[in-house]
């Protein structure tokens, strides 16, 4: 019997990268899977996990439960409904990974746009904000408790060059996750975060594919090699299921020692 057998997830930013990755791991544990994807995505998959198959359609082809949907997490209309969706299809909500983010460019403050901050923290910290508050208003009508997983970043935790207002926003979701689970602690409603190293997805294609930061992110990192993608579906299990029930608040840093120096 799986991990998480008997339990409902939503995973936003479901339709690649490391929200697919999460939203097949918790489906391989038992968890009936709601992967909610922006309405805009096209369907570019990763290069490294199961490429040219959709996420519902993977999950079902290995046993899985899995339903999809539509959510710009920017917009807070479109997060209740989604959670709404959830609702009517599984019943309830136990476990919900709020992992849409974006970036837009590598550039010093000097280059930046006033755009390059509203767009980044609009997606990255507000889409967080709107998710939590969603969730937790669900988690609360069914008083039963729950689990959230906001994906922050290293750059969450540690200063990563060229990316300011993402290292910003990333920095919100590590302290929205204090104060969000400092509130609710007392109905039983656990609040955690992992701070992923670099791994190769949609977001860090071109950085990937420039020899010289590859080289660099590998040089920083105490392990010498970039997050393969599936290395975050054990700490993202271990934060959704009961055995991380006497943990809350925290940032799990999932980056071969990236943020130790
Ligand atoms: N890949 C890495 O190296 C890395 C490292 C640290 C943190 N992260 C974080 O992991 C998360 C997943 O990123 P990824 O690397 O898998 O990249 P990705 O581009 O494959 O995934 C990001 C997902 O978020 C979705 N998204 C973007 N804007 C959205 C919006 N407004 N509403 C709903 N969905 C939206 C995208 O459509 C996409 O599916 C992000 O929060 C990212 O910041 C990634």
């Amino acid at each position: 019997m799986g991990r998480l057998e008997g339990k409902v997830a939503l995973v936003t930013g479901a339709r690649s990268g490391l929200g697919r990755v999460i939203a097949a791991g918790l489906a391989a544990e038992g968890a009936k899977v709601v992967a909610a994807g922006r309405r805009d995505l096209s369907p570019k998959e990763t290069e490294s996990y199961h490429p040219g198959i959709g996420t519902v359609e993977l999950i079902t082809q290995q046993g899985g439960t899995a339903v999809g949907t539509l959510c710009d997490v920017r917009n807070a209309d479109e997060v209740e409904a989604m959670v709404r969706f959830t609702v009517e299809t599984y019943g309830r909500l136990d476990i919900a990974v709020n992992n849409a983010g974006a970036f837009t460019s590598l550039k010093r403050i000097d280059e930046m746009e006033e755009n390059d901050w509203d767009f980044t923290m609009n997606v990255n910290a507000r889409g967080v904000f709107n998710c939590c508050q969603a969730e937790v208003r669900q988690f609360l009508k069914q008083k039963s408790g729950g689990s959230i997983i906001n994906v922050s970043s290293v750059g969450g935790l540690v200063a990563l060059p060229l990316e300011t207002v993402y290292c910003a926003s990333k920095a919100a979701i590590v302290n929205i996750t204090r104060s969000v689970a400092l509130d609710y602690a007392r109905e039983g409603i656990r609040v955690n975060a992992l701070a992923p190293n670099f791994a190769l997805t949609g977001l860090t294609y071109n950085s990937y594919h420039n020899e010289e930061r590859r080289k660099k992110i590998e040089d920083l990192t105490p392990m010498g090699r970039w997050m393969d993608v599936e290395e975050i579906i054990g700490p993202a299990v271990f934060l959704a299921s009961d055995e991380s029930s006497y943990i809350t608040g925290i940032t799990i840093p999932v980056d071969g020692g990236y943020t130790i120096k």
